[in-house]
């Protein structure tokens, strides 16, 4: 394979990468991580190029590992806030001297720096499913440099490559492996599908015999089902839908529970949906929580991963993301080892 097909593509979705190209940023990172870990520089890798990162929403793993990387790589990231800027906007959502359309920033900030890196999803674009992919699509076509997906409200793609080298690191490989992506309860319904979406797109792209476990109400988008259907079949793992978090728990290497929005919120006429009704399919399905009990199901040697932040104590109890089986925070530390991978390949 030719590393050459880095340079300068997009980071939007998994979708978008082969196994082989994903192998690769794994390897790199693997490779980024011990240098990192031996205290070796590696500074001469984007000697002097610069990162713009908007984020539309809060984050403190995305934005600090970012900032970090493109330090240790010779850069440097420039925080925006889009309440400080004109904020991005697309055609139709322009306020007068308060936006600006997203051609205009995506090609003034082309001509200044090496890559833009973007995080929108929920409120900017009022849960409208896929507004906020079409805003980095928008950016991605008019920016000269690559457009990093810093998680919207279909994808969050590094934080499944981050996802995947953990698995990679704690058993090996992918095949034989049978990866968990669980819903689990929260008080709050106003949670993105990114990351359930874009784990089981990694997971079935590397071949894992993945399973996506749901009470009914909460499923994912038709689009990535069947492409995990089609990845799974060409990668030679596999993957099926349950409703029963218990059943989908047993002989599990990898558990992943976490919370999403119910489908009811995306279903047009956006907003209109029904709160009490969408609140009540939540608070029916408070027993999906990741416990001991349902850790005892898993293979003794399971993992339990979370992208974190996490709502302790509804998603998962303490005894079982402070344990031993708990790998969240090599999951955030990869966070940054992946991304410097995909910056020092794409903004070369
Ligand atoms: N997992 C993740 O993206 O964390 P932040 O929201 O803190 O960036």
């Amino acid at each position: 394979m030719k590393t050459e097909s880095f340079r300068g593509k997009d980071f939007m979705t998994l979708l978008d990468w082969s196994k082989e190209e994903i192998e690769t940023i794994l390897d790199v990172a693997t490779d980024l991580k011990r240098r990192f870990a031996l205290g070796e520089r590696h500074d001469h890798l984007l000697p002097g190029k610069t990162l713009f990162m908007i984020f539309y929403n809060q984050s403190l793993r995305t934005r600090n590992s970012f900032e970090a990387g493109m330090t240790q790589l010779g850069g440097h990231a420039h925080y925006l806030d889009p309440g400080k800027i004109y904020t991005p906007a697309l055609k139709g959502r322009e306020v007068a001297y308060s936006t600006e359309r997203v051609s205009d920033v995506a090609r003034t900030l082309s001509r200044m720096g090496h890559a833009i890196a973007i995080r929108c999803y929920g409120d900017p674009v009022d849960w409208v499913y896929g507004g906020a992919h079409e805003l980095l699509q928008e950016f991605a076509h008019w920016a000269h440099i690559p457009v990093l997906n810093m998680e919207d409200d279909k994808y969050h793609p590094f934080q499944a490559l981050a996802d995947i080298l953990t698995v990679r690191e704690k058993f090996g490989g992918f095949k034989g492996i049978k990866f968990v992506m669980s819903w689990a309860y929260s008080p709050s319904i106003h949670k993105p599908r990114a990351v359930p979406q874009s784990a089981i797109i990694a997971a079935t792209k590397m071949g894992c015999d993945t399973v996506l476990a749901h009470p009914k109400g909460m499923e994912l988008d038709p689009e990535v089902l069947k492409a995990c259907e089609e990845m799974a079949a060409k990668s030679g793992g596999s993957f099926r839908v349950t409703n029963d978090m218990e059943e989908a728990f047993e002989g599990a290497h990898v558990v992943y529970p976490k919370a999403w929005a119910p489908t009811v919120l995306f279903q047009p006429p956006v907003g209109n949906y029904d709160k009490d009704e969408a609140q009540r399919i939540f608070d029916a399905n408070k027993h999906w929580i990741c416990d001991s009990e349902k850790m005892k199901l898993a293979h003794p040697e399971a993992i339990y991963m979370h992208c974190l932040p996490c709502d302790r104590g509804f998603e998962v109890t303490d005894e079982v993301i402070d344990g031993p089986q708990s790998v969240v925070f090599d999951e955030a530390e990869n966070r940054l080892h992946v991304q410097k991978a995909v910056m020092a390949l794409t903004m070369r």
